[in-house]
């Protein structure tokens, strides 16, 4: 049996497939990019660890000049704790009493961790049980950008920053509005005008927290679709895009501010390879990647390598992929790898234990995905 470290020094068209390939020249100038426009435009970046779940990945954002990591839920938290990194914001609600109870463990070890909250009775219960502990919990009140997903209503956020900012178990730093539904819509002049209606709407409440002498030193939001969009709105403190450090099919089919069809402000630093298990038909192969593989949501997954035109990749199950082309235009060979862009990065990369690492298309490292499956 081969073991994972083995992989080293392998080309990757030469890895057990199916399996996720991270190319690090392209994942670093993602990191760089993203962090330097942010930096210009005078904010900070508090990037999106549900993206990549890999610490290691989370540390290079760090290392490059992120203020603090993002997560989606404790059990995310939990590892990057673990893993020595502070100040990581829960930007989803806490409210069950074992997450809490979780929550105040990490807190224990991490006093600078943050939550979102979006609920007075909620905001009561980490009071309680922060204060019951001797500890004090930072939190953002979170703002509904009009999703109705989580967040509260823009109206009401000052009460509930007042009431945040008067129990003894809370630290109230400020506010969080992610707008999830504006990220991929399609032109870049109507995500333009729909982001900084909403995100002004936040601004608004920020000025209200701070006219009644509320703590708001942190206003965060936005992702990688509207991260050239929201830095206009002056209140706004940092950015949490998750997205751009590995990118999908989903992503690169928006427009951009460049191109109305394109988005390639950052490259497919994550691919999928998947080899060619059944090569009997002249219109189509079978790969040996399917549901359980690649995840179907957002666009559809693109053959990248080999490049010919027509290559139109379907579902065919939990275990396999069909990949169809114009009737004997092309010739696969039985085991031949393919190399594919993910229809949606974040829930492809949950469904993988490992990322392997390359540079110039030869295996440098494995590493593993070490948030995979912490959806708790
Ligand atoms: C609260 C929050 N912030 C930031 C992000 C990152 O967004 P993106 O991956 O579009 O950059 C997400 C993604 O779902 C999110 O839920």
């Amino acid at each position: 049996m081969v073991e994972r470290m083995d992989w080293k020094g392998v080309s990757k068209w030469k890895l057990d497939t199916p399996c996720l390939v991270v190319d690090q020249d392209k994942l670093e100038q993602n990191i760089r990019a993203m962090q330097t426009h942010v930096t210009r435009s005078g904010k900070k970046l508090r990037p999106h660890a549900k993206t990549h779940k890999c610490s290691r990945i989370a540390k290079m954002q760090m290392a490059e000049g992120a203020v603090g990591i993002c997560v989606a839920k404790v059990s995310e938290a939990e590892v990057l704790v673990r893993s020595g990194l502070k100040g990581t914001l829960i930007t989803s609600p806490v409210v069950t009493d074992y997450k809490i109870t979780r929550l105040m463990d990490c807190l224990s070890l991490d006093p600078e961790l943050m939550v979102v909250v979006d609920n007075p009775m909620n905001a009561q219960k980490l009071s309680d049980e922060a204060e019951g502990r001797g500890l004090r919990l930072n939190v953002l009140v979170d703002l509904d950008p009009g999703m109705g997903r989580t967040g509260f209503s823009f109206g009401d956020g000052p009460a509930l920053g007042q009431s945040v900012h008067s129990l003894p178990g809370l630290r109230l730093l400020g506010v969080q509005c992610y707008a999830g539904h504006v990220q991929h819509i399609a032109s870049f002049e109507e995500r333009l005008r729909t982001s900084l209606g909403w995100m002004e709407q936040a601004a608004k409440v920020v000025r209200r927290f701070r006219e009644k002498g509320l703590p708001c030193e942190i206003f965060s939001g936005s992702g990688t679709g509207t991260y050239e969009i929201d830095n206009r709105i002056p209140d706004l403190t940092d950015l949490q895009a998750g997205s751009y450090t590995m990118m999908d099919a989903e992503y690169l089919g928006i427009g951009s501010s460049e191109n109305p069809s394109r988005f390639e402000k950052f490259l497919p630093a994550l691919t999928l390879l998947a080899s060619v298990v059944n090569a009997n038909h002249a219109d189509h192969v079978t790969v040996d990647a399917g549901l359980k593989a690649l995840y179907r949501d957002g666009a559809t997954p693109y053959v990248l390598n080999p490049a010919f035109p027509d290559l139109d990749y379907t579902w065919r199950g939990d275990e396999h992929g069909q990949i169809s082309f114009p009737a004997g235009s092309v010739h696969f060979e039985l085991g031949q790898v393919l190399e594919l862009v993910v229809s949606h990065c974040d829930p492809t990369v949950n469904l993988f234990d490992v990322l392997f690492m390359t540079r110039n298309d030869r295996v440098t490292d494995v590493w593993p995905v070490d948030m995979r499956g912490k959806c708790m």
